[in-house]
């Protein structure tokens, strides 16, 4: 394991008040969008709103690295340059989705677990070939009655920690992401202490894993009220719970924090940021930034709808969504 090349590359996606962009949809998540928006699901209009995102101008000043879905690695903007070419050249690392997605885990109703570990490691020499930087496993953890169980945690947890160790190995940093959903009527509280359990569980087993902590970057969700809660907490409660519960839960070796937007707002998930950096400027361990999909995407896809004569506006909201968030990250931004 080449361990400074790995740390460079997780400090370098953290660097200045940059974040990464997700726009690494799989074909069934893009065409769910796409079809929300009004948007034909084809592969052409799927490398057509790649391409939108990856020629836009400047989102290399806001964007450090860009997770990619495995399609998008082998196409090309109309004149052939390939996408993991134009984001080279605009400043913004290229990263992989490695995981397979949540699958249901038998003898566990309601719980999910990730697939995508067999064969990885092949798969990973090949991508490190194709010189993508990093990588990208989502665990999905869901909040109900009697769940989240131990058991599925720790099997989300052992995934997770078998990805990163395999990526490390390859040279790629290993984002390790065990996204609480956001769905369902529970309290903050609950959310906090759920959130809690599966960090301290993700940190144990990566850390058994022998995982190298200082080559690796969290993508964790924030600590929010559930989205069909009757009381929902305000922006500084999101901001001291999620900062408390990461406090408690990673180890000042990780050097970067980068959030999942979950399903919030654009608007909400800055606002969310920002306050985190607003209240705790200088008192941080790690780089805290952003890692949105929806949250930088989707004023974007909704105004572009798949015409070819929106994608100029489309792009400046865009790279508009995407500097919100460095603003965010500098305690700057209010809605
Ligand atoms: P959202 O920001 O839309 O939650 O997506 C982030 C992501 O990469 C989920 O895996």
């Amino acid at each position: 394991m080449d361990k400074q090349a790995l740390k460079e590359t997780a400090q370098k996606l953290m660097a200045g008040d940059k974040g990464l962009l997700a726009m690494d949809e799989s074909v069934a998540t893009c065409n769910k969008r796409f079809a929300e928006a009004g948007i034909p699901q084809t592969i052409e209009y799927r490398r057509k709103y790649r391409e939108l995102i990856v020629t836009t101008p400047k989102l290399g000043e806001c964007i450090s690295g860009a997770i990619l879905f495995d399609e998008t690695t082998k196409q090309s903007a109309a004149d052939g340059t390939s996408f993991i070419d134009l984001l080279v050249k605009g400043g913004i690392i290229p990263g992989i989705k490695l995981d397979e997605g949540a699958k249901d885990q038998p003898a566990f109703p309601g719980e999910k677990i990730t697939e995508g570990l067999d064969g990885l490691r092949e798969r990973l020499k090949d991508y490190a070939a194709a010189g993508l930087k990093f990588a990208k496993w989502r665990a999905v953890i869901t909040i109900a009655a009697d769940i989240p169980t131990d058991a599925n945690i720790y099997a989300n947890a052992h995934a997770l920690a078998r990805y990163a160790a395999l990526c490390q190995e390859a040279g790629v940093v290993p984002i390790v992401e065990p996204e609480v959903l956001m769905d369902g009527d529970h309290t903050i509280e609950r959310c906090f202490e759920v959130t809690q359990r599966v960090l301290h569980i993700v940190f144990e087993v990566l850390i058994a894993q022998r995982v190298y902590l200082e080559g690796m970057i969290l993508k964790p969700n924030m600590v929010l009220s559930g989205l069909n809660a009757v009381v929902q907490a305000d922006v500084d409660t999101v901001a001291d719970e999620t900062v408390k519960c990461l406090l408690r839960c990673v180890p000042a070796a990780v050097p970067g924090v980068a959030f999942l937007s979950g399903g919030q707002s654009a608007q909400d998930a800055s606002a969310h940021l920002s306050a985190m950096h607003s209240k705790y400027k200088n008192k941080l361990p790690w780089a805290l930034t952003f890692s949105f999909a929806r949250a930088v995407q989707q004023p974007a896809m909704e105004y572009w709808a798949g015409k070819d004569e929106n994608v100029a506006v489309a792009q400046q909201l865009l790279y508009k969504r995407a500097s919100i968030n460095n603003a965010a990250r500098r305690g700057e931004y209010s809605p």
